[in-house]
């Protein structure tokens, strides 16, 4: 399996901390964000990642984490020169995923759980991880039948359709390239993963796991906090790298 770490974006919503770096690698304690989600991949024994940037942030990704060597890794690095959406991931990164299943983990997402045993189980289709939350309206949501059977996935719904959202981890088997290049951009003119997920749940093939820990998409002010936190009182001595 291989891994890809979106980490592009111009993080606006955190401006001014975002005026003169990139959003993955603020601080989060002891650590550069983006540090979290590639312990993600690395515990789960994923080796060859590719991180995706905004060009005009790639020094700096380069001089952080390099060749990957150091972490017995290879990195391979890609530029997302404009948000075309989460699922473009998988057009920019066609040639680097060739024939194998893909794990993506979005740069700023921060699992408190030890997933690996979930990613590395993956065989076919498309899994997916949800978690209850206060505010589903800004994510992806997943609506549940009675026997909690995965229905319907919308991105950020205007009106309530369920508390479960979709957190940014996506398995995907390597069918994945070719649905992106059937997929169409959505009014906002993005490449939307909700698409992508639908792709999978129509046919019956996308597993929605959910996740028991905590789990932080550190975007925000109040949850890049939240982060920090979570980061000082649980995580700190999970860290591999
Ligand atoms: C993205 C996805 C959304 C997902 C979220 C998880 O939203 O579009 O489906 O729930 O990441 O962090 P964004 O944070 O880019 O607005």
């Amino acid at each position: 399996m291989r891994g890809i770490i979106l980490s592009g974006g111009s993080g606006t919503r955190l401006a001014p901390l975002t005026k003169i770096t990139s959003k993955q690698l603020l601080p989060v304690y002891h650590r550069p964000m983006i540090y979290y989600p590639l312990n993600t991949l690395i515990k789960a024994g994923i080796k060859e990642i590719l991180i995706i940037i905004a060009p005009e942030r790639a020094g700096d990704y380069l001089n952080l984490l390099g060749s990957g060597r150091e972490f017995g890794c290879k990195f391979t690095y890609e530029i997302q020169d404009k948000p075309r959406g989460l699922a473009d991931a998988y057009r920019i990164g066609e040639n680097f995923i060739d024939q194998e299943n893909v794990c993506m983990i979005l740069g700023d997402n921060i699992f408190a759980d030890d997933l690996s045993a979930e990613i590395k189980n993956f065989t076919s289709g498309g899994k997916v991880f949800a978690k209850k939350v206060p505010d589903p309206e800004r994510f992806g949501v997943v609506k549940f039948d009675e026997r909690m059977k995965a229905v319907k996935i919308v991105e950020k719904p205007k009106e309530w359709l369920s508390d479960y959202a979709l957190t940014g981890l996506y398995i995907f088997d390597n069918r994945v390239v070719d649905v992106v290049k059937n997929t169409q951009p959505s009014a906002r003119g993005e490449m939307e993963i909700t698409d992508i997920q639908n792709w999978y749940l129509e046919r019956g093939e996308l597993e929605v796991a959910m996740v028991a820990g905590e789990w932080i998409d550190a975007g925000t002010f109040d949850s890049l906090l939240r982060a920090q936190n979570l980061a000082r009182e649980k995580l700190a001595d999970k860290l591999i790298i």
